[in-house]
């Protein structure tokens, strides 16, 4: 968006003066605020009793002067509270509907009215603007700063709310959300996420009703187990990848979340998006301030290749850690070992990792703990010494068998956990999540350390640092997080219900002290698989494990929906022997991300090892366009027998098309040819088919060429069928 803040842009003056008048003489009078992006915008409206709603949220207008005209040409039924529209809607005074925001004032009383007071833009750069709306109540001394981080070329929003404490005594925050949206159209439909372990990213799409629909997570930690805080909307009827109104929208948030989508008696939608409020009232003494984290939002009038193209573009430039630089390959040896290994066989694993050509060596759980040693799932977290037994040298041989044979070496952590069989639990009760008088319960054996502790914010600081102060090489951390949170009780805080937050809160100090001291070690977030993937920890991590679930079947499928929200190179993929395919589709379906392999390299044929290889060195030379490209969904595995997704260089030299047979019924194949997209109509293109198996012989004519017209009109047939189930095409333009 730009708020006007263009030089030659006579509306960014207009606002200015209008705030600036507004400020200094505190008339009441209709104030029209754009938030514009370069294809969209949301326009809020204070009226003349300074109730601050939204009039508009689409396709931008050429004539601003025109949004003033919008409203009028709605004839729905009765509002009644002439508040339905709120930009931010308070509850206990007119609104009669779900609110943003919910409080208990000092003196005992819960109703709140905010009343729109001054606005201001800033340019933060000339891409991405800051608008800040001030809400007060005319009653009681609460003011809540609604702000807008409007990201321009990417025709995305980030909106969150801070809330001050201005009277006497304590206010108490019963709702605090992030954003307040509202649409007008014919029909919403939402797309949702469900899931469980080994199962992410499950979509369900039903158009909305009447009332609300919420969704929303109470685990606390792992939070998206069920039920990640990402969706889509789309206007009037359900969008498709190349046609519709579709908002994509997800909380920055690793924690409780909640979202309301809430179709009102005029038909029309509010998305109400926050922390969950579920258990956490939050206590502001006088002159506090509450900031609830962003809302992360785009809205393509394009469908939903658009808005996830949006998305990939701002995190990979303004959220995700490193989303411009390069990521390393690895060999994991999680499934190749469990638990059971010593020194010598993690060397053998690091010079398979050499042989094999990936960069680094990733030592999953089971290297540490000697009470209670970690060798199984039961014991030793949060006893974050090298096993002796395992590896009588230390974590420090293995950097330096690793450096020995040039590949790097990484570790896998859980930092924020404890077992109750552990020297932790024995030394530190206090500082384990468990109600004091209420048996314990557990999940995958395991129990939280109380995160909202400054000492166990320390020691988890602590085991981070002390790994790369005693091993300064260690290239790559793995950061899993395998328990949700029952039994919500912190020894130390004073006020229970704001242990979730605070939770969260200290997780991210951690990492902001680690990110402090280490700002580019490559760090993977890991929840037992895809539970804890969103955009709040994403800037402290270079990648996320989206499941345990490693079936390349599967993950075409799960890829898939997680790619809408998260651009490729975020996505952990590893080679591993879930599934009964052959390695070459095992390996081209973990090519679509970062690649990383958790097999046994030395019981792979010479074959398969020797397709691995090639494969990696192919992987090497694509990797730019995977990671940086446009990526294009092209067959839709949950529509065909054919999955289809390309990745395409900005300046459309260059392309990656991944094909798979997703459906093995006798006869399916790609019947139909594939329509590229985001090519040059006016190039020529020549299409090679790479990763094809030792011995065998691709049946595609690579010498032809073909113009970027031909190929996204016509398309091209990959020849994907029962004996070509896997087809990866790089597409280059002549
Ligand atoms: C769960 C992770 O998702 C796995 O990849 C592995 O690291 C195990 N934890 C280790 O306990």
């Amino acid at each position: 968006m730009k708020f006007f803040i263009h030089p030659f842009n006579l509306r960014f003056y207009y606002s200015l003066i209008v705030a600036f008048l507004l400020c200094s003489i505190h008339v009441a009078a209709q104030v029209i605020i754009p938030v514009e992006t370069k294809n969209t915008a949301l326009i809020l409206q204070s009226n003349v009793a300074n109730d601050l709603g939204i009039i508009y949220f689409g396709k931008k207008l050429s004539q601003p002067s025109e949004y003033a005209a919008i409203s009028q040409m709605y004839k729905q039924s009765e509002d009644y509270t002439g508040v339905l529209n709120s930009a931010y809607t308070s509850s206990g005074s007119r609104n009669l509907v779900e609110p943003a925001i919910t409080v208990s004032h000092a003196d005992g009383n819960n109703s709140l009215d905010l009343k729109y007071v001054r606005h201001s833009v800033k340019a933060m750069d000339n891409n991405v603007s800051l608008l800040t709306v001030v809400l007060k109540d005319p009653v009681y001394a609460l003011e809540v700063n609604l702000f807008y981080k409007a990201y321009f070329n990417e025709d995305v929003i980030e909106q969150w709310s801070t809330i001050k404490n201005n009277e006497k005594g304590n206010v108490v925050l019963k709702k605090f959300a992030s954003a307040n949206l509202h649409f007008k159209g014919e029909s919403f439909w939402l797309n949702q996420y469900h899931g469980d372990w080994a199962k992410e990213m499950k979509p369900e799409e039903a158009r909305l009703t009447h009332g609300i629909k919420t969704l929303d997570s109470k685990l606390g930690t792992r939070t998206n187990l069920f039920q990640p805080s990402v969706f889509m909307v789309s206007i009037d009827k359900p969008a498709t990848e190349d046609e519709g109104t579709v908002l994509f929208g997800s909380l920055e948030w690793s924690g409780n979340f909640r979202t309301d989508l809430e179709l009102d008696n005029q038909d029309n939608l509010r998305i109400i998006s926050g922390i969950n409020n579920y258990a956490s009232d939050y206590t502001l003494k006088p002159r506090q301030e509450f900031t609830t984290p962003a809302f992360i939002y785009t809205l393509s009038t394009a469908g939903k290749g658009l808005a996830s193209r949006n998305l990939h573009n701002w995190a990979r430039t303004y959220k995700l850690l490193d989303g411009k630089g390069d990521r390393l390959t690895l060999l994991n040896n999680w499934e190749s070992t469990y638990f059971d290994f010593n020194e010598s066989k993690l060397f053998e694993l690091i010079k398979d990792t050499k042989k094999l050509g990936v960069d680094l060596f990733l030592l999953d759980d089971g290297w540490f703990a000697n009470k209670y040693p970690r060798n199984g799932d039961v014991a030793g977290l949060g006893d974050w010494e090298e096993n002796k037994q395992k590896l009588p040298n230390g974590i420090a041989s293995l950097v330096k068998e690793a450096n020995n044979n040039n590949v790097k070496f990484g570790i896998w952590i859980e930092p924020e956990m404890v077992n109750p069989k552990s020297e932790l639990y024995e030394k530190h009760p206090d500082w384990i999540v468990k109600q004091p008088k209420r048996d314990e319960y557990y999940f995958r054996n395991q129990l939280e350390l109380d995160l909202s502790n400054p000492d166990v914010q320390d020691f988890v600081f602590k085991v981070v640092d002390d790994l790369f102060t005693k091993n300064p090489d260690l290239a790559y951390i793995k950061w899993d997080c395998n328990a949700v949170i029952y039994n919500a009780y912190s020894a130390t805080i004073k006020n229970q219900s704001h242990f979730y937050i605070d939770y969260v809160k200290g997780l991210y100090n951690v990492l902001k002290r680690i990110r402090t001291k280490y700002p580019a070690v490559p760090m993977m977030l890991c929840s037992g698989g895809g539970g804890r993937v969103d955009y709040a920890a994403l800037q402290y991590f270079t990648e996320y494990w989206p499941s345990d679930n490693t079936d390349p079947l599967e993950r075409i499928f799960m890829q898939w929906e997680y790619s809408y929200f998260y651009p490729a190179i975020a996505s952990s993929n590893h080679v591993t022997d879930w599934g009964k395919q052959p390695i070459k589709f095992r390996t081209d379906v973990a090519m679509m991300g970062k690649l990383g392999f958790d097999i046994v390299v030395s019981k792979l044929n010479e074959t398969d090892l020797k397709f691995c290889q090639d494969a990696i060195k192919n992987y090497n030379s694509l990797k730019t366009v995977i990671f940086q490209g446009d990526q294009y969904r092209l067959s839709n595995p949950r529509e065909s027998a054919l999955a289809s997704m390309a990745y395409v260089s900005a300046d459309k030299s260059s392309g990656v098309i991944f094909n798979y047979l997703v459906n093995n019924r006798y006869g399916e194949n790609s019947k139909m040819p594939v329509r590229l997209k985001g090519l040059d109509a006016s190039r020529k293109y020549r299409i090679t088919e790479i990763n094809v198996y030792p011995g065998s012989k691709s049946s595609i004519d690579m010498n032809k060429e073909y113009t970027g017209d031909f190929l996204m009109k016509i398309g091209f047939n990959p020849d994907v069928n029962s004996s070509r189930t896997s087809v990866i095409l790089k597409v280059d333009a002549i």
